[in-house]
């Protein structure tokens, strides 16, 4: 970790020292300052009618929770007044929204990642992805071009997990509800035989995936030759973070290893391998690394099967053998 970095503030300053933009820098900023926000709200939000949801469906077809739409205004506020912002695209919201023409990058994000948990205080987040992008065509541009992402994951603690692309950084709010370094330049684990899939979409796994679960649940005596451990939470940013930590897949695949699955490309799938390959990790649609997707639009969505390296390669050759 280098020498006296501890605050976002100090982190962001040598970043610029270091070459970054001070005017991406600054968009940075206003990222973290909004997730703090949006943590205060979700805290409020258990003295609000918890179960009620706006009856409003998004274009994703789902019907949105308040904290999404609150979330998603947040994050709008903070990015009107920067001059250097273009556009914000943001999961709740069909259309990118044109916030100053001589903008110079698109603000991407997932205001609240999770949300289907949010009411039972399960830990939920919100993912950023910034892009060089002054029109709107420009947006569509491949993940690995991104020039920064981050994730917010609001849970027993408040984390802001970044990578500006050389290296992955985690701040977490500290008693004075403000971001400070924990750890800088974390690697993912190559192996853990632990992976994330939600079991109840079996009969939608292509033949790969299927194959590969079943021998990861026959254990030491299967042709894997290790118990294998499962986890589901529903929220993509908590089972990242895990993953980033200690290792392990995570995987929600469409009906077809070249189709698209439930996940958006462009504010969950590029952000979150963007980080996760900063990290060492390894991130593939099933037929192609997820950050060289050219996406064709906003909402479109993915496969998604990324993680620990050695374990991304043993699934791997199960899609070769099993397509
Ligand atoms: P969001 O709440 O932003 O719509 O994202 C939910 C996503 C992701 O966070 C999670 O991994 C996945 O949906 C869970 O899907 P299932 O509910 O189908 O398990
Ligand atoms: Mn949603
Ligand atoms: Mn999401
Ligand atoms: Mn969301």
């Amino acid at each position: 970790m280098r020498k006296g970095i501890t605050s976002l503030a100090s982190f962001l300053s040598q970043a610029v020292d270091d070459g970054v933009s001070p005017d991406l820098a600054e968009v940075v900023t206003a990222l973290a300052a909004a997730s703090l926000t949006i943590a205060q709200d979700i805290r409020k939000s258990n003295w609000m009618e918890a179960d009620t949801s706006l009856g409003t469906v998004n274009i994703q077809g789902e019907v949105q929770k308040p904290l999404d739409v609150i979330a998603s205004d947040r994050m709008m506020a903070a990015l009107q007044p920067l001059a250097h912002v273009s556009f914000a695209v943001s999961e709740e919201v069909d259309e990118a929204v044109s916030l100053n023409t001589a903008g110079r990058y698109a603000v991407i994000f997932d205001p609240l990642d999770g949300s289907s948990n949010v009411d039972v205080n399960i830990t939920v987040g919100s993912i950023f992805s910034v892009v060089e992008a002054s029109t709107l065509d420009q947006i569509l541009q491949p993940g690995r071009q991104q020039r920064f992402a981050a994730y917010a994951a609001y849970g027993p603690s408040t984390l802001f997990t970044l990578t500006l692309g050389n290296g992955v950084a985690v701040f977490g709010a500290d008693h004075r509800g403000q971001y400070r370094l924990i750890s800088q330049g974390h690697r993912v684990p190559a192996q853990n035989p632990e992976y994330a899939i939600n079991a109840s979409r079996k009969m939608d796994w292509p033949p790969g995936i299927a194959a590969f679960v079943s021998d990861c649940d026959l254990g030491e005596t299967g042709p894997l030759a290790r118990k294998h451990n499962m986890r589901w939470v529903g929220s993509m940013v908590a089972e990242l973070h895990r993953i980033l930590l200690r290792g392990g897949l995570f995987l929600y695949p469409g009906k077809s290893i070249d189709g698209p699955g439930k996940l958006r490309l462009l504010y969950e799938a590029n952000p979150m391998s963007f980080i996760l390959e900063a990290a060492g990790g390894v991130c593939s649609t099933g037929t192609q690394p997820i950050l060289d997707v050219i996406p064709h639009g906003l909402h479109q969505r993915v496969g998604v099967l990324m993680g620990s390296a050695s374990e991304m390669e043993s699934l791997m050759s199960y899609i070769q053998a099993n397509p």
